[in-house]
């Protein structure tokens, strides 16, 4: 079931868009009144304690002053913490919680390929991670217990003095401008660059979903790197016409302008750029090992038995889906790999990329022609969707 954001009177999901993203902080009491908590504190220690799973422990007043901890933690880090003053994280929650990967279809007005990722918080008494700011949009969804939120918008992000010698980036100086005190589904949103700082009241838990914005480098430099890997036509530093010259330790400025212009000049057409950002938003390390596929190995009559019976169908978490549209059909990329898709199955590919979880009414249009039925059951069969048991 799909949460929708309760925004203040007078807002709603377009003016949200419009007049606040990446503009202005905006409080929303109530926002989703109907949360609850999809697992306990106890449930998020032991995510903590997984392999694979990144998660951090901050102590205000540990070995040292903000002393940060890195999972995988093991039970006795648990007992041995003090009452108060600490806070533990666990990202990347949504791939392993579907109530977490299901609370993402909230933001469905937003562009999905930028969410990043569910983290959890888990914040003892008191408990702060310290005054700072994040260069990502975020929403941060209030669950168990309360928190007080203060934040600053005057502040020039870049010039903030971090305390020195800490593994963590905690603002020196800190003056709240607006607070906010927030209950289980309270949510405040923040745009990239505005100091934020939350203390817990009892201990409480914290949803921030977050939102990627890669910076000019990482595109360039992921760019560049697939480029260097899958083309061999790429163009060399050249220099014919030179005068024989005695000072040949000097790079002339001629030579200069040359590599200026090939370093300004990166290569590539809109289209290539276009499919290599495709691949790259998508990208999480998961191998489809067919490829994406369209047509499937198995009885498809299973296929809609079996949404008759345990539906809704629910997107696979780990993956990562996008397309972008073409003049006929679009391009779908699904964890780094891209492929043309027929104008013909268009509009089923368009649904479900754009949602998360499909029930036998949304689906209906599509069981009647087996090219379409086809594509739903060859997806099924490779786990990219899957029925709930
Ligand atoms: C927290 O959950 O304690 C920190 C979240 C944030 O500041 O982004
Ligand atoms: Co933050």
């Amino acid at each position: 079931m799909i949460l929708p954001i309760n925004f203040p009177e007078s807002i709603d999901a377009k003016i949200f868009v419009r007049d606040y993203w990446q503009q202005k902080p905006l409080f929303i009491k109530n926002a989703l009144p109907d949360f609850t908590d999809p697992l306990t504190a106890e449930e998020l220690a032991g995510l903590a304690c997984e392999e694979g799973i990144a998660s951090r422990l901050i102590l205000e007043r540990g070995d040292s002053p903000w002393q940060v901890r890195h999972g995988p933690f093991n039970e006795k880090d648990f007992t041995s913490l003090p009452e108060s003053h600490y806070t533990f994280l666990v990202q990347d929650l949504n791939r392993y919680i579907p109530e977490l990967n299901q609370l993402l279809d909230s933001f469905n007005f937003l562009p999905a390929w930028r969410i990043d990722d569910v983290m959890v918080s888990y914040a003892a008494p008191h408990g702060t991670v310290g005054p700072h700011t994040d260069q990502y949009d975020v929403f941060l969804l209030q669950g168990l217990g309360t928190r007080r939120w203060q934040i600053n918008t005057q502040a020039d992000a870049r010039n903030e003095k971090l305390i020195p010698d800490l593994d963590l980036r905690i603002l020196a100086e800190f003056a709240a401008e607006e607070e906010f005190f927030m209950q289980a589904g309270d949510m405040l949103y923040l745009p990239p660059g505005v100091q934020h700082h939350g203390i817990s009241d009892a201990a409480c838990m914290t949803y921030s979903v977050g939102f990627r914005a890669a910076t000019q480098l990482e595109l360039l430099g992921d760019y560049i790197d697939q480029r260097t890997l899958h083309s061999c036509d790429e163009v060399r530093f050249r220099d014919g016409g030179i005068e024989a010259d005695t000072h040949n330790g000097e790079i002339k400025p001629a030579a200069r302008q040359r590599v200026r212009d090939m370093i300004k000049q990166i290569p590539g057409s809109d289209a290539e750029i276009d499919d290599w950002f495709g691949r790259f938003i998508t990208y999480t390390g998961i191998h489809l090992n067919t490829g994406i596929p369209l047509t499937p190995t198995g009885e498809a009559a299973v296929f809609v038995s079996t949404l008759q019976t345990q539906g809704p169908l629910l997107r696979d978490s780990q993956s990562r889906f996008a397309y972008i549209e073409m003049s006929q059909g679009l391009q779908l990329y699904i964890d780094g790999e891209s492929l043309p898709v027929p104008a013909s199955l268009a509009e089923l590919v368009r649904l479900l990329c754009d949602c998360r979880q499909y029930d036998e009414a949304m689906l209906s249009p599509y069981l009647q022609r087996p090219e379409h039925l086809g594509l739903l059951c060859a997806w099924w069969e490779t786990g990219l969707v899957y029925f709930d048991d």
